[in-house]
């Protein structure tokens, strides 16, 4: 048995099997840059990015020289009783860089999930309301306030209840495989005139807190609402008094071509859910409210003994400065506009692909069983992702049958290239059957 089916092994002895969506046994030796090598010395190129969080590369030398700075002064003091440079200096970078011309706050956080329940709780506060609208298939995470919000499968929900109550699901704007079975523009937003219904019928709008949003569905299969969309759900929410949350816990830091995802629709938040890419793989997360919203709660509301730990915010802010001297908001665009056209130009060839759809570096390829009806081809997605790891590719799909395009932003384009032509590859070779059925029983996946 080799190196990596050995760790993997005893692995699955002791870790819980709650905390991995399983697809091919890749035991990390080490990772940098655009590149990972396993524990047998293979080689791959990253098109995870850790799950869209290691989006300057792994090991970026600015961030470990600020990870080992910090760490010759102190690695923790809580921010719960001392005050400390980095966490003022992260926050005034993260006003600066979110959008919206006022004054704003932050509450840092460890992880994505926590960012979103704190976004319920700080709703909440502010309003006196009780209620949060939330979409069905969205991924927020899993404490119990992030996982009352998910509605993405039920394998994160059973037995697991009863969850937060007064929390509403409504369906996304999916164009692809819309639940009303319309198509755009003739339906003239429907799903978001089903809202304004519920608001008449069943739930009284002026009991709604917060609308929490992600502004491109992530693990739903990259889901991009049509353009017009998000600011008519943003004056639905002026109009009610509602405060608008994006969820940018994926699609923050450059990911889709723009600072934010909110960004490519002119949408000025009142809060914001940030994580995953923030500091480059540290933990961390952050809320980042207006002002008068973050003053209306109290220690210790929302607290947490090493959020905003020094390593991590050092960190941060090195992952922010590269992306701004690097302006890597504009590569992630032009980048993810030639990998666009390389998926489309498969499509002429390749059936299994039915639809390519996604902004920047955040790609969604829709392996279906039949363009007409959309069916996800799962076992299909499966053989895909295995067939790429064989090749020396680190891809995965979510979303039942969509592969997730998330490289690092700074990937140079000879790799990027490399990277499709594997994918087109591995495609080729499921579609001809020459990947076994057995691969697909070792793996779970979305
Ligand atoms: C949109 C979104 N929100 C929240 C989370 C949860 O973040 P974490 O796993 O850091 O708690 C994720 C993770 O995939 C995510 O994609």
């Amino acid at each position: 048995m080799d190196l990596c089916e050995k760790l993997v092994k005893r692995d699955s002895e002791l870790l819980s099997p709650s905390t991995r969506v399983s697809y091919f046994p890749l035991a990390v030796a080490k990772a940098e840059g655009t590149k990972i090598w396993d524990l047998d010395g293979n080689e791959y190129i990253d098109f995870l990015c850790g799950a869209a969080t290691t989006n300057i590369g792994h090991r970026h030398p600015r961030v470990v020289e600020a990870i080992k700075r910090q760490c010759d002064q102190f690695i923790h003091n809580t921010l719960a009783y001392t005050y400390y440079e980095k966490a003022v200096e992260l926050a005034e970078r993260l006003v600066e860089i979110t959008p919206g011309n006022f004054a704003k706050k932050v509450s840092y956080g460890l992880s994505g999930s926590d960012c979103n329940d704190g976004a319920i709780k700080l709703a909440r506060s502010y309003t006196g309301r009780t209620k949060i609208v939330s979409f069905l298939k969205s991924y927020h995470g899993t404490t119990y306030g992030a996982l009352s919000l998910s509605a993405i499968t039920l394998r994160m929900r059973r037995r697991l209840g009863p969850f937060l109550p007064e929390i509403y699901h409504v369906p996304y704007p999916d164009c692809y495989r819309c639940i009303f079975n319309l198509e755009y523009p003739d339906c003239g937003l429907y799903c978001l005139g089903f809202i304004e219904e519920l608001f008449d019928t069943v739930i009284p709008p002026e009991e709604v807190a917060a609308m929490i949003i992600e502004p491109i569905q992530g693990d739903a299969g990259v889901i991009v609402p049509p353009d017009d969309y998000l600011p008519k759900l943003k004056k639905l929410c002026e109009k009610h008094g509602i405060l608008f949350a994006a969820e940018e816990v994926q699609t923050g830091f450059c990911r889709t071509g723009k600072w934010f995802a909110v960004n490519h629709w002119n949408i000025e938040p009142d809060i914001m859910i940030l994580g995953k890419a923030i500091a480059s793989g540290m933990p961390l997360s952050a809320l980042v409210a207006k002002r008068e919203i973050m003053e209306s709660w109290e220690a210790p509301a929302h607290l947490f003994t090493t959020e905003g730990n020094p390593l991590s915010c050092a960190a941060a802010i090195a992952t922010i400065d590269v992306m701004k001297e690097e302006r890597l908001y504009e590569r992630a665009a032009r980048l993810g506009e030639y990998a666009m056209k390389r998926f489309r130009e498969m499509m002429d060839k390749h059936e299994l692909i039915g639809d390519v759809r996604g902004k920047g570096l955040m790609i969604g390829v829709d392996l279906v069983k039949d363009r007409k009806t959309k069916k996800p081809a799962r076992e299909e997605a499966l053989k895909v992702d295995w067939r790429c790891w064989e090749k020396g590719l680190v891809l995965i799909h979510f979303g039942k049958s969509v592969l997730r395009i998330a490289p690092p932003l700074t990937i140079s384009e000879e790799e990027l290239e490399k990277g499709l032509q594997i994918i087109e590859e591995a495609i080729k070779d499921v579609e001809e059957g020459k990947v076994p059925d057995e691969v697909v029983k070792r793996m779970v996946g979305w």
